[in-house]
C-alpha cells in the first residue's frame, strides 16, 4: 500500500490518502492537547503507544463482534484504516464517576455508578463539544435513530469487552470516549473508528488507583510518559 497526500491533520493524528480505494493511513503524533486545545504539550512516545494499543484493542473487539475501521498496522505509528464519514458525536461510557461527570453532578471521583452510563457530546470545537442528548442529535440530523441505537449497542458491548480485559491486567476502566463512522463502501454501516488509548480512556491501577492515562497530562500530575509506557507493558506490547 502506498501512502499518498495528507488529507487532514488533527490534534493527535494525521490522515493520509492511499492507493487503495476507501483506505486511509492514520499517523499518530506525540502532540497532546487538553481543554479544547487550550493546553498544549507533547508526550514522548505517545503516538506509538496509542497506535499499537488501539490496534490491539480493535482486533480484540472485532473478535467479539464489534466492527471497526482497523485494516492493517503499517508501522509503530501508522495504521491503515477504512475511510469513514465520522458521526459527529463523542460517545462516552462511564463505570465510575470522574472528570466532568463528577463536577456536573457533584459526585466524588471514584464513586461506583449503579449502572454503566452513556452520554453524547456534539463534536464541534467552536462550541467546545457540548453535552447533547439523543433527541438533540436526531433533531440536528447528526445521526438517525437506527444509527443511534446501533452506536449505543456497540458502545456498551465495547465496555463489557474492555472492562473484562483490563480487569485481567489489573486496570480499572473508569470511563472512555468512542467515535463511530459510516462505512460508505458498505452501505453506510456503522463501525467503530478513531482510537482507544490512554488519551481517550480513564485507566486506574486496580490496587493503588494510580492514574495510567491522559489525566496525568491534563492535571499536571507528572510521570505522564511512564503512565503510557505502563499501559503498553501491561498489554504485553513492549515485547
Ligand atoms: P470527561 O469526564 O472530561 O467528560 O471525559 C470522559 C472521558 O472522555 C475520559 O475518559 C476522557 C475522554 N475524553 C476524550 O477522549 N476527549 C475529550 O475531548 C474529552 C473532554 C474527554
Ligand atoms: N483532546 C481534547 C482537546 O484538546 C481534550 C482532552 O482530551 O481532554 O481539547
Amino acid at each position: 500500500m502506498k501512502k499518498l497526500e495528507q488529507l487532514y491533520e488533527g490534534k493527535a493524528k494525521k490522515v493520509f490518502a492511499t492507493d487503495v480505494e476507501n483506505v486511509c493511513i492514520v499517523d499518530y503524533k506525540d502532540d497532546a492537547t487538553a481543554f479544547n486545545g487550550l493546553k498544549k504539550g507533547s508526550i514522548a512516545g505517545k503516538g506509538v503507544v496509542n497506535n499499537r494499543m488501539s490496534n490491539f484493542l480493535f482486533k480484540l473487539l472485532e473478535a467479539k463482534g464489534v466492527p471497526t475501521h482497523f485494516v492493517e498496522e503499517i508501522s509503530d505509528r501508522e495504521t491503515a484504516v477504512k475511510k469513514v464519514e465520522i458521526v459527529p458525536l463523542e460517545v462516552i461510557i462511564r463505570n465510575i464517576a470522574a472528570g466532568s461527570f463528577s463536577k456536573r453532578y457533584g459526585v466524588e471521583e471514584g464513586t461506583d455508578l449503579a449502572v454503566p452510563t452513556i452520554e453524547f457530546s456534539y463534536k464541534n470545537d467552536d462550541l467546545g463539544d457540548p453535552l447533547i442528548n439523543d433527541y438533540h442529535a436526531l433533531a440536528l440530523k447528526l445521526a438517525t435513530w437506527e444509527e443511534i441505537d446501533t452506536i449505543k449497542k456497540y458502545a456498551f458491548k465495547v465496555n463489557e469487552v474492555l472492562k473484562e480485559y483490563f480487569d485481567k491486567i489489573g486496570v480499572i476502566l473508569v470511563d472512555f470516549k468512542l467515535e463511530f463512522g459510516r462505512d460508505r463502501s458498505n452501505g453506510g454501516k456503522i463501525i467503530l473508528a478513531d482510537e482507544i488509548s490512554p488519551d481517550t480512556c480513564r485507566l486506574w491501577d486496580a490496587v493503588t488507583k494510580e492514574k495510567l492515562d491522559k489525566d496525568r497530562f491534563r492535571r499536571d500530575l507528572g510521570n505522564v510518559e511512564d503512565a503510557y509506557n505502563e499501559m503498553f507493558a501491561r498489554l504485553g506490547l513492549d515485547k
